[in-house]
């Protein structure tokens, strides 16, 4: 275990980051005329371009070489052999295995426990979307609401709503995770009991947004129905199995998951079925197809062919080097509107850490803030602070060729803002550029001297682009996987667990107390003044 300031590597680069902080992007790529055969990959209907960034062959062979100092290799195959790496909950650390990505020291694990549950998703969404699963009265489903919340929510959401093309719409998929009642009323309004399922998905079967959620539909199923048994209705997917008993789930109906899959990565498990319900399963089969394909590409690609680990390395760079904060996402493609939200998961719970797996503070930077929105709407919201505001923002720009839903020239125009969007942050405009064109036009007797700068762009703001082929169930496996193996690789560099989440545990325990204390009448005084001033708020306003 390293401390990251100390390693040679590290030092290197940042020597090396003061020697080429100053140089442009637009100079980079006037000096080296094959920037983009140099600093690009093709895999397999996949295209990284990595061009647009502030780097060139030294810096990636310093990270090669921080990477050799650290014994990368060695870290994933402790990672694919299963061992417990997530050491502060003495678990491994294996969803790659869901996807048939086994080695020979989990392989049975693979046939024993993952062929089963496979089995079991194919069967139980099969029989829903021929639509044989007929309710306790007789009517078919035409509705499955999940309820779950953080990864038993944001991953499947995500991919039921980026995969909805291949949908055969006969069925309706909700989602409930919020604890706020509204979100669970707004969805149940138009729906008929009789005609609807629930999936419980929990690993624990102890989050309490989830379980209020489930319990408040348990009573809303039971009222709405002229029967008291669930047995046709409500599924749950969990690791505690007990406990979905307990709140009366029938056993047949219950998919287990194991410890080994951290709830942020568990969307390729049985939380990933209502993607299977949605798709079908040969389709869900195959973003676990491409999930494996990525797996194996990160298994086995020297660092100068590794997609995800030069992605981790140009974030570290980002992060560590130039100090920027956040890094944003952008898909250009509608169906992949959640993506980003789903990435925010990802990978600030898994690498939003201080303390490093030798139980120091880091006196380094760990996760950036991720965030992004599709295109183009960005571009009408904040892609104004991007080009000319004071704050550098390294993104992903995610795009797909071919458009699932090709109107006119629609999809070009789409495709031509991702692109052009690239290079606009790149090149810039200069003063005189703004100039040139600025004479043509009419003014309104505003004083063209005075607007020059405010209509010109710096430029040299890095961004890499991701292009598919087409947005197919594959593609998005490959995708997700990509991003995971990303998150592995920056969490092995900055020497932390990227799989514990104990950041969650003292908002959840603090909520406990503060609902104590507004249950009670009496004015509140026993806490700090910030906290006692809303809650005696609450109190008073009450209605
Ligand atoms: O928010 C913390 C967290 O533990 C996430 O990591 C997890 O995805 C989510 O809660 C839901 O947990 P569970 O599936 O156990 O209900």
């Amino acid at each position: 275990m390293h401390d990251l300031n100390q390693l040679n590597a590290w030092k290197s680069l940042n020597n090396h980051y003061n020697e080429i902080k100053n140089i442009s992007l637009n100079k980079l790529f006037k000096d080296d005329t094959n920037r983009f055969n140099n600093f690009s990959l093709n895999f397999n209907n996949m295209l990284i371009d990595y061009s647009k960034n502030h780097i060139n062959k030294k810096t990636l062979s310093l990270f090669k070489n921080l990477l050799t100092e650290i014994n990368i290799n060695q870290k994933i195959k402790k990672f694919f052999d299963g061992k417990k790496i997530n050491f502060t909950e003495n678990r491994a650390v294996m969803h790659y295995l869901l996807r048939g990505s086994y080695s020979k020291n989990n392989k049975k694990i693979y046939k024993n426990d993952v062929e089963k549950s496979l089995n079991k998703i194919k069967k139980i969404s099969d029989k829903i979307n021929s639509q044989k699963l007929l309710g306790y009265s007789g009517k078919r489903i035409k509705n499955v609401i999940n309820i779950g919340i953080g990864g038993s929510d944001l991953g499947p959401k995500m991919a039921c709503e980026a995969l909805k093309y291949y949908s055969n719409r006969k069925i309706h998929l909700f989602f409930i995770s919020n604890i706020d009642p509204t979100n669970l009323k707004e969805t149940l309004r138009d729906l008929n009991a009789k005609e609807s399922i629930f999936i419980i998905s929990s690993k624990s079967f102890g989050t309490i947004e989830t379980l209020t959620n489930a319990t408040i539909a348990k009573k809303w199923f039971l009222d709405k129905s002229s029967n008291n048994n669930l047995d046709k209705h409500f599924f749950g997917v969990t690791r505690n199995v007990k406990k979905a008993k307990e709140f009366g789930i029938n056993e047949e109906n219950i998919f287990p998951i194991w410890n080994w899959v951290g709830g942020r990565y568990s969307l390729w498990s049985p939380v990933g079925l209502p993607i299977s319900i949605q798709i079908g399963f040969n389709n869900f089969n195959k973003m676990l197809e491409g999930a494996k394909n990525m797996d194996n590409h990160f298994r086995t690609k020297p660092f100068e062919n590794n997609i995800p680990i030069i992605m981790a390395c140009i974030g570290i760079w980002y992060n560590n080097f130039h100090n920027y904060e956040t890094h944003a996402i952008f898909p250009y493609d509608e169906y992949l509107k959640l993506f980003p939200n789903y990435l925010q998961q990802a990978d600030m719970e898994s690498n939003g850490k201080s303390i490093t797996k030798n139980n120091n503070k880091t006196n380094y930077e760990t996760g950036p803030i991720i965030w992004g929105d599709k295109g183009t709407n960005g571009q009408h919201a904040f892609f104004q602070l991007i080009h000319q505001g004071t704050k550098i923002i390294p993104s992903d720009f995610i795009g797909f060729v071919n458009s699932l839903n090709k109107i006119d020239n629609s999809h070009e125009m789409l495709l031509s803002n991702l692109i052009g969007q690239t290079k606009a942050l790149m090149e810039g405009k200069s003063e005189n550029e703004v100039k040139k064109t600025i004479n043509q036009e009419k003014n309104n007797g505003i004083n063209i001297d005075s607007i020059i700068k405010s209509k010109s762009f710096e430029g040299n703001k890095p961004s890499t682009t991701i292009l598919f082929d087409k947005l197919t169930p594959y593609n998005l496996g490959k995708l997700i996987a990509l991003y995971e193996h990303k998150i592995f690789v920056q969490g092995c560099i900055w020497n932390i667990n990227s799989y514990d989440q104990w950041g969650v545990e003292l908002g959840k325990e603090l909520s406990h107390e503060v609902c104590e204390n507004l249950n009670s009448n009496k004015i509140n005084n026993n806490l700090d003044s910030s906290t006692n001033g809303l809650i005696n708020f609450y109190k008073k306003t009450r209605s």
